[in-house]
């Protein structure tokens, strides 16, 4: 049987060590594509050697030629330009939009079958952007941004109580900003609900941590933002997708209603295998988290709108 395929467009910080965490896998041949001449060739070439030490044998090449990426089954998008020191992912919107509706012709022309990963920031509008420039269903098109954040909000609370990252089980839904949601009613440690171990004060402390996590990390690099946790996300995706998994896991899909939002890419739990989003999960809400699921979607919807969208 032939190995699945995984292009990632843009080899920078994100791109390459997805490439490398999916290479430790295994199960797929990687296609890694950059306009920047030799830096994919050579990050791949770099990762072929490690091929030797760490055991696997997929293969994986760098490119700036969409012709090599031709047939893949998912394509992750890691193009463009990350966050400076006091740049918002917004104010990435216009840089942004055109790198991803250039990346978005050219694949939808070599992979007509493909699921399109979004990374590239602003998330939810850069999905949203992919969505209606590919034309695919709903479900070949998704963005990473959900498992990021709640493995930011799951990291902070872990370290808070002393206990192992995996015994908390939590979720982060709503856009990729400030405003997004780490919904208490879900979240519990060891099966106990989180309210129950944390004082309140502390418990809203890491609430505004994780809702600020990617800046945290954008302030400490100084030049440029996270990719170590980020690609991880990205991977557990690709995981669920092409072993068909059925993983159930927080990821910008689009909702036609669900939630009661209707045309708008927001975080919510889905249920991923082959197919892609093969459902959207509906969890009962509190009424405020209902209204700050509301709040963070307007955010999308804002920057939908400065797409003309
Ligand atoms: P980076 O700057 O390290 O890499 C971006 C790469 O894209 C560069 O190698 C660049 O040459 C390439 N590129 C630029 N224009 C291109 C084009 N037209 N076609 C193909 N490649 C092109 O940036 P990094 O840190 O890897 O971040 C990539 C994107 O992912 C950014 O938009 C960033 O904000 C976003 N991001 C999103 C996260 C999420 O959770 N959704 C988490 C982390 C980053
Ligand atoms: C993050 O949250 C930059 O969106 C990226 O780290």
């Amino acid at each position: 049987m032939a190995r699945k395929k995984v292009t990632i467009v843009g080899a920078g910080n994100v791109g390459g060590t997805t490439a490398m965490r999916l290479a430790q896998r295994g199960y797929a041949d990687i296609v890694l594509y950059d306009i920047v001449d030799g830096m994919p060739q050579g990050k791949a070439l770099d990762l072929l050697e490690a091929a030797p030490i760490e055991g696997y044998d997929c293969s994986i090449i760098g490119t700036n030629n969409y012709a090599d990426t031709a047939n893949s089954d998912i394509v992750v998008f890691t193009s463009g330009a990350p966050r400076k020191p006091g740049m918002s992912r917004d104010d990435l919107l216009a840089i942004n939009r055109t790198i991803v509706e250039e990346n978005v012709d050219k694949i939808v022309r070599t992979s007509p079958n493909t699921v399109l990963l979004m990374v590239n920031n602003p998330l939810d509008a850069m999905a949203h952007l992919a969505f209606k420039r590919s034309g695919f269903p709903r479900s070949r098109v998704l963005g990473q941004a959900g498992i990021l954040d709640t493995a930011r909000f799951r990291t902070f609370l872990a370290t808070e109580l002393g206990v192992s990252f995996k015994d908390v089980q939590a979720y982060v839904l709503g856009g990729h900003g400030d405003d997004m949601v780490p919904v208490l009613s879900y979240t519990t440690v060891g099966g106990v609900p989180v309210a129950k171990l944390i004082a309140p004060d502390r418990l809203e402390a890491i609430v505004t941590r994780t809702r600020k996590g990617g800046q945290e990390i954008v302030d400490l690099l100084k030049t440029g933002s996270a990719f170590y946790a980020p690609s991880a996300g990205v991977a557990e995706m690709v995981d669920a997708i092409l072993l068909d998994r059925k993983r159930i896991l927080p990821c910008s899909a689009y909702l036609d209603g669900e939630y009661g939002i209707r045309d708008l890419f927001v975080g919510v739990p889905v249920v991923l295998g082959a197919g892609g989003v093969e459902r959207v999960i509906e969890i009962e809400l509190t009424v405020d988290e209902r209204a700050a699921l509301e709040r963070t979607a307007n955010s999308v919807r804002t920057l939908v709108r400065a797409l003309g969208m």
